[in-house]
């Protein structure tokens, strides 16, 4: 895995592009079986985890959990659920950062490769773990994706406990928010009696796009994985992020692989790059190129000017991870330079590099 492509990787990104296109439009063409001609894979059996960097303790959690047999789906919800209880953690599940509204909404899916079914929530509020309700979309229902009171009352139906998740870590982040927003409504940040100037000099509150994504392969070579978070900081409530759709957040196919992502979600649901990363596996990217070629896309689809810096290129980053059946890995952000994404097999586990399309400067 290199750290950054080079201009000619990014010219084989471009050509990759046009070849898939053109063998599209080819009358006769069968795309898929060339596709698969071309990469022929190995089945990996596992066992293998990855996700995003906040994760290296899920991927633990989920080889212990594929060591003894068990599904991959089974493993990497047992990995999230780590992350999604820890109230340290404020970008996922309980003490994930709240809505304008100060309500914690989460966003979930999981999707298992074997028999091709997914589950979802999105807005979910009061339940710690929304991994698990998505779980129970999937199993105990004919839909795939049920949303806010629905999905709560589901939740309820099936014994969840609805919490307050609110922690005060992330209330006070969310007050402060709240307070330093505008200085063109009634909301004062902490200030002394004798200040004149009110929250002139303070330093923007930055917003989170946290999330966790887990893939892994179990000891079958059976591929599953989950997205979960409590979304776009201080959003408008209601707004559901990219996690929870298939396609967008996560998507495996069992003879391919799978993929997941962290970041804008906005930029991720209007290119539906989990989808297309493991389109690109299946035409013989590695997962690593795949993922270049999922932020590349975003980029060229990226035209309002408020996302844009002066040099035309987005403000926001998205990251993607992805595994192949052969069980190689690979990660890709739009914006990066040191950052890393968690991995875990038989022999340990590690933060390996994320490529990168642009270097951040510190
Ligand atoms: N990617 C997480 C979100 O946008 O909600």
């Amino acid at each position: 895995m290199s750290l950054k492509p080079s201009s000619s990787r990014r010219d084989f990104l471009k050509k990759g592009a046009l070849a898939g296109v053109a063998a599209a439009f080819v009358p006769g063409a069968r795309v898929v079986g060339e596709a698969a001609a071309r990469a022929p894979r190995k089945a990996f059996a596992g066992p293998i985890a990855i996700s995003s960097r906040n994760g290296t303790r899920a991927v633990e959690k989920a080889v212990e959990v594929l060591r003894s047999g068990a599904d991959a789906l089974d493993a990497v919800i047992a990995g999230v659920n780590i992350v999604e209880g820890d109230p340290e953690d404020v970008t996922v599940g309980y003490g994930g950062l709240p809505n304008e509204n100060g309500v914690v909404q989460l966003d979930s899916a999981v999707m298992h490769g074997p028999t091709g079914r997914a589950g979802a929530v999105g807005a979910l509020e009061g339940v710690k773990y929304p991994s698990k309700v998505a779980r129970m979309v999937l199993e105990r229902t004919d839909h795939v994706l049920l949303v806010g009171k629905g999905a709560q009352d589901f939740a309820r139906m099936h014994g969840f406990p609805i919490e307050d998740l609110l922690t005060d870590k992330a209330r006070e982040m969310w007050v402060r928010w709240k307070e330093t927003l505008s200085n063109r409504d009634d909301y004062l940040p902490p200030h002394k009696p004798t200040d004149r100037d009110i929250g002139a000099n303070l330093e923007e509150v930055e917003r989170h796009w946290g999330t966790i994504h887990c893939s892994a392969i179990d000891l079958s070579g059976n591929i599953s994985c989950v997205t979960t978070t409590s979304g776009l900081s201080f959003k408008i409530p209601g707004r559901v992020g990219d996690s929870p759709i298939i396609g967008a957040g996560l998507y495996v196919d069992n003879e391919v692989g799978a993929a997941g992502s962290t970041g804008r979600g906005e930029a991720n649901l209007e290119n539906l790059c989990s989808f297309l990363i493991v389109e690109r596996m299946r035409m013989g990217d590695s997962p690593e190129q795949a993922c270049l070629y999922a932020c590349q896309r975003i980029v060229d689809h990226t035209r309002l000017a408020y996302l844009l810096d002066d040099r035309g290129r987005p403000k926001f980053n998205v990251k993607f991870y992805a595994l192949n059946k052969a069980g190689e890995v690979g990660g890709a952000e739009i914006w990066g330079g040191d950052n890393t994404f968690a991995v875990a097999d038989a022999a340990g586990s590690r933060l390996a590099p994320l490529a990168y399309l642009y270097k951040r400067e510190r």
